[in-house]
């Protein structure tokens, strides 16, 4: 396909409101401050930020980059850089794309509840108080009927393609998400109890930093940036030669990291207000009762010990989960859609629907036998599908293209990067420094 028929992003604000909507997501809003609530606090929000800058970010550059030289979908955007191997590019290129479906397919059942839990109190308030219970209450039915709703929102955004669909939307939806969180978090500061949780986010306790718990931060880096599965390589595609990818990426992760940064400004404070309230968060011995929970549970019951301005800032904030985890779920399914729609010259509309389709149904699977698969899927992709690919994407930058033509590439946007300390560190960091990295952090609990 000739890469004027692929669709691009229209402007550069697009693209940063694309590639962040992609990143900021149930992984910022919820993954993060849940992680930090059960590791520590700000123990683990510094590690989770050196993560971020050391690893996550040189990592985001490389797969920007390797889709913008592409100009393709990741299969091919791989197959054009190891051109004497092109099985290998097929065979990573494929692996991508099947994490990301992996992904999606039980991010959409956590979506699925999140739009339940956003529309209860609306149904309760007009009066159809059984409605308003199923809709919260855990059952197979349930998340089936929601996951199918917000796999439908994702397909319907997708298959109106680049511009007219995810930039569109992104455009739209993110601006959004960031005032609901200033409102929530103002809200949150003027009740009792905020400041507890503000100490325990930013007073760090080192008792509970171990090697786990960098393993955790770096896969919680991983999947908030969306590494790994090619969806930042499909974004990059759809970019435009004069933009300047290490500073667009770098606004990318200051407005990802900003979010999880703030919506653990949100949720510790709010987890102790609840506290407050009367609302059980730690167990006897001081721990978190469940991290699962958090969201589920312990909000919920703040915002019904709030009354009807609980019930307002409960929709408000569910629909903040629902906003950033769609904007997240169309980066996924783009994935899937850009190789089906590329590679095997299916057209957009329907590789969408074909894949909206299959996913879903493994995400009604994964609904229906919840306690066995859940967890396992959920794991494998993140926690190591994510960045094991990452590191196969550092080889192809630093091992397999050639650092002019990696040079000429980026110089397209940043013609004068060849002087910068950038250019200097980069290359060779993402070269050495990255894979061994990525592969101590695993090897570590073993050593
Ligand atoms: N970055 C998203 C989050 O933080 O929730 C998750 C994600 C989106 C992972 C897109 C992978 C992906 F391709």
């Amino acid at each position: 396909m000739a890469s004027s028929d692929r669709g691009q992003f229209s402007s550069r604000f697009g693209f940063i409101m694309a590639a962040a909507g992609s990143a900021v997501g149930l992984g910022n809003v919820w993954g993060f401050p849940t992680q930090t609530a059960s590791n520590g606090g700000a123990a683990f929000l510094l590690i989770y930020l050196l993560m971020m800058a050391l690893l996550a970010f040189p990592m985001l550059v490389a797969e920007l980059t390797i889709g913008r030289y592409g100009q393709s979908n990741p299969i091919g955007s791989l197959r054009k850089i190891w051109t004497n191997n092109r099985l290998l590019a097929v065979l990573f290129g494929t692996t991508a794309m099947l994490t990301a479906s992996m992904i999606l397919s039980f991010y959409a059942i956590l979506a699925g509840w999140l739009i339940g839990f956003g529309v209860s109190p609306i149904m309760k308030l007009i009066g159809l108080q059984s409605l308003s219970e199923w809709l919260i209450t855990f059952g197979t039915g349930r998340n089936v009927l929601l996951t199918v709703i917000f796999m439908l929102m994702t397909v319907f955004v997708v298959r109106r393609g680049v511009a007219d669909g995810i930039e569109k939307w992104s455009s739209r939806l993110m601006p959004v998400l960031f005032a609901l969180f200033l409102v929530l978090i103002i809200y949150i500061f003027t009740q009792h109890g905020a400041m507890d949780g503000l100490k325990m986010y930013l007073v760090p306790n080192w008792e509970h930093v171990n090697g786990g718990l960098v393993v955790n931060a770096m896969g919680q880096a991983f999947f908030s940036l969306s590494l790994g599965v090619g969806a930042m390589m499909v974004y990059g595609s759809y970019l435009s030669k004069d933009v300047n990818i290490p500073k667009t990426a770098g606004q990318v992760a200051i407005i990802d990291t900003g979010v999880a940064f703030f919506a653990g400004l949100l949720i510790l404070p709010a987890m102790f207000v609840a506290k407050a309230n009367g609302v059980q968060i730690f167990s006897e011995t001081g721990e978190l009762i469940s991290s699962g929970n958090l969201v589920f549970t312990v909000l919920p019951s703040l915002f019904d010990s709030m009354g009807l301005v609980g019930e307002i800032v409960g929709v408000a904030f569910f629909a903040l989960m629902v906003i950033a985890a769609l904007t997240s779920s169309i980066a996924m399914l783009e994935v899937p859609v850009s190789c089906l729609q590329e590679e095997m010259k299916i057209k957009r509309e329907k590789s969408a629907i074909i894949l909206g389709l299959v996913i879903l149904v493994f995400s009604v699977l994964i609904a229906a036998n919840f306690d066995t698969l859940f967890d396992w899927v959920a794991t494998a992709s993140t926690m190591y599908m994510q960045p094991l690919l990452g590191v196969v994407w550092a080889i192809v930058i630093g091992w397999v293209w050639s650092r002019n033509a990696l040079l000429k590439e980026i110089q397209q946007g940043y013609p004068e990067i060849e002087k910068t300390w950038f250019w200097r560190i980069w290359p060779i960091y993402v070269k050495v420094v990255c894979p061994i990295a990525i592969i101590m952090v695993f090897a570590y609990p073993f050593l």
